[in-house]
């Protein structure tokens, strides 16, 4: 600990007793909040420059100021800083080394700020920058999903629901509907931008200030887009908060089903899919063993994003305003859903890049189970001109018949057939073939080999 004046707390004119010494290691939060150095530093310098502009303090008391939060910032880029745990939190143990270094004119920066609107600006600073990495790992999610559809437009297998056989589909259409998850994903995060975009500096404590400051000089230096409306509200808000870790939520929900979709088609049942030897890991007893550890990571990491988010409801639900303590744990829950997704994100692209696609065995796969009969039942509606109802009848008998029998329906024979409805043909079993049933479904949105490439297409000139 520094020996000198400085050492007391700010407060200590007024509480006569230091703190309990519990209570400053539990209470304290400099080593979660540190992270926020260089966004604390940068608000700090940008509120000096307005004190200055607006006269409320003079050029020489600025120049100290400005040359003090300089040299800290260097102390800490160095790693040199000394963090102090009975200094409370990133804010004062700037203020307290800036102190030391510039002498009684550190007092002047505190003008017209308290630490309730100081910590709100440089967190949402800090999740700013934090949005726009987490777009740029999901483009490039989004080009690896891209690149494998490219390469399976016809790779056939069925498509399921209720995990069984449903109808056949490309596997490109597969991925490209990856793609949709995390294309939402990306306006969702910058849709959260427009709130975190509004200026929390300068409404102090909680009702603003005396001095004659401008909000709007600060949130023009700190490149947000208008000053918050009301200070009581600022002080009180973490919604933005909120929209982060619901927003890492639902991406981390993304990853985790695909990643279960994945594990399922890496299992020996399946065997859709095999991992490049990097991405799976040993067992320390069965030799044979290859297990896709990195999908489970990514599957089980959800389940702290989702913590998270339930974390921060709780500690806002029956909070009244406006600041309270309770909200100092919200940088720890941003900074830990960050970093999840972070790496999930960077993982999650490796196992993109490394799957092996085993092609026949999805074909043989979507053979199975019939899951041409509704391209079945269309033909006949198409054919006999009857409803769809009828048609689906038929196609009943016809499965059932196929099922018994052990025949598929392209080794029915025409007698076969006829016994089941006499106005049936050979040619409507033809058009319910699989790769026929696949590239039929030309409709908007569907997985017909022309339609996936053209979302491909689309999809690359736009990102
Ligand atoms: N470390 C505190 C936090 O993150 C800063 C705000 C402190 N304000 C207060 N009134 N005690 O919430």
């Amino acid at each position: 600990m520094r020996k000198n004046k400085n050492n007391y707390a700010v407060w200590s004119s007024r509480i006569k007793k230091q703190t309990s010494n519990n209570f400053k290691k539990i209470g304290s939060s400099i080593n979660i909040d540190k992270r926020l150095y260089k966004e604390d530093i940068q608000g700090s310098i940008a509120h000096t420059e307005m004190l200055y502009k607006q006269k409320i303090i003079s050029l020489k008391v600025k120049a100290k100021i400005l040359w003090g939060l300089n040299r800290i910032k260097n102390e800490m880029e160095k790693k040199k800083f000394k963090f102090d745990i009975s200094k409370e939190d990133i804010h004062m143990n700037i203020e307290s080394r800036l102190f030391e270094l510039i002498g009684d004119d550190a007092g002047f920066l505190h003008t017209a700020r308290s630490r309730n609107d100081q910590v709100l600006t440089d967190l949402k600073i800090w999740m700013k920058n934090s949005v726009n990495e987490i777009d740029k790992l999901l483009i490039k999610i989004i080009k690896s999903l891209t690149h494998n559809a490219e390469k399976n437009i016809k790779t056939v297998l069925p498509g399921f629901t209720h995990l069984k056989n449903a109808q056949p589909i490309s596997l490109a259409h597969y991925f490209m509907s990856c793609v949709e998850m995390f294309i939402r994903d990306r306006k969702r995060f910058k849709n959260s931008l427009e709130n975190l975009n509004e200026n929390p500096l300068g409404v102090c404590a909680i009702s603003g200030t005396s001095f004659n400051i401008d909000r709007w000089y600060t949130t023009k230096k700190l490149k947000f887009k208008k000053p918050t409306n009301n200070s009581v509200d600022t002080v009180s808000d973490r919604d933005f908060v909120l929209d982060f870790l619901y927003n890492v939520s639902l991406c981390s929900m993304h990853i985790s089903r695909i990643s279960e979709e994945l594990i399922i088609w890496n299992s020996d049942q399946f065997n859709f899919i095999k991992l490049k030897d990097n991405l799976v890991t040993g067992s320390s007893i069965m030799p044979q063993k290859k297990n896709p550890d990195t999908l489970e990571y990514l599957r089980g990491k959800t389940g702290m994003s989702y913590g998270s988010l339930l974390s921060m409801l709780t500690i806002l639900k029956g909070l009244p305003l406006s600041y309270f303590k309770d909200l100092q744990d919200d940088k720890e829950l941003v900074f830990n859903s960050f970093d999840i997704l972070k790496n999930s994100l960077l993982i999650f692209d490796e196992v993109l890049k490394g799957l092996i696609i085993n092609k026949s065995e999805m074909l043989s796969a979507a053979n199975v189970g019939y899951t041409t009969a509704t391209d079945l039942a269309d033909n006949i509606v198409k054919n006999l001109n009857i409803t769809f109802r009828e048609a689906y009848k038929i196609t009943s008998k016809i499965v059932n018949f196929a099922e018994r029998t052990n025949l598929s329906f392209e080794e029915l024979n025409l007698e076969q057939i006829k016994n089941i409805d006499k106005r049936l043909n050979k040619e409507i079993l033809e058009l319910a073939k699989l790769h026929n049933s696949v590239n039929s479904k030309k409709s908007y949105g569907g997985t017909s080999f022309e339609n996936v490439k053209k979302m491909i297409n689309k999809l690359k000139k736009e990102i």
